[in-house]
């Protein structure tokens, strides 16, 4: 069970594949340096975001790559791509899946992230079968925490100095939900 049935359905969004027309959205998302303020890796040049923009509509999305599957949000009535949101398997053998959602600016402050969030762990729970879902962030990401406090995922700790930037460590929070706790919000 590894495999996601495309697209995923929320009630204002739509989770697919990104398509080679979505290359405007992509970029402006991976090389914005608000989106990836609080992202290591982020944001990247326009050059390797476009690099990588061309692998990702290369491949069908698939969680057991190591980068995971990431796919386009869009809204339903315009088809319009807001942010991007990813699954992956952390540790496949133990059915442990992670999850991250990014939103383009203008699209933040409407409950759009929430919403693609919760798509993501619902597929992660009922289409892999994972036994437990988690989302890593940067301690200082507040806004991330806050969605992940919405979705009734627990914060289950504080790692200190777990990114470095140079000579600068950052900590990050991890927060995760089990599938019995999934099941009792349902
Ligand atoms: C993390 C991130 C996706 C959260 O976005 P967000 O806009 O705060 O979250 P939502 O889209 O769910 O919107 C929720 C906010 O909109 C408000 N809201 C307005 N209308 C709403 C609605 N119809 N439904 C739900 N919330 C609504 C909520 O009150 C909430 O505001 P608050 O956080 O001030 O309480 C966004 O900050 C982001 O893209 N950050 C950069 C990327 C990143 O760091 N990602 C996380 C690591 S993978």
């Amino acid at each position: 069970m590894s495999e996601l049935a495309l697209p995923l359905a929320a009630t204002r969004l739509t989770l697919r594949a990104w398509a080679p027309s979505d290359r405007a959205a992509y970029l402006a998302l991976h090389t914005d340096p608000v989106v990836g303020r609080y992202i290591p890796g982020l944001p990247e040049s326009d050059n390797l975001a476009g690099e990588n923009f061309a692998a990702l509509c290369a491949r069908a999305p698939d969680p057991s790559e190591p980068i995971g599957a990431w796919l386009a949000i869009a809204t339903r009535e315009a088809d319009e791509v807001v942010g991007t949101g990813g699954v992956l398997w952390r540790d496949e053998a133990h059915r442990q899946a992670e999850f991250g959602v990014l939103l383009l600016p203008g699209a933040a402050g409407q409950g759009y992230a929430t919403e693609a969030a919760q798509a993501l762990i619902d597929a992660a729970f009922s289409q892999l079968g994972a036994h437990r879902v988690s989302a890593e962030l940067l301690a200082e990401n507040r806004s991330s925490a806050r969605l992940c406090q919405r979705l009734g995922l627990r914060l289950e700790g504080l790692h200190l100095g777990t990114h470095l930037e140079g000579e600068q460590a950052y900590d990050s929070l991890t927060f995760a939900m089990v599938a019995a706790e999934w099941r009792q919000r349902r």
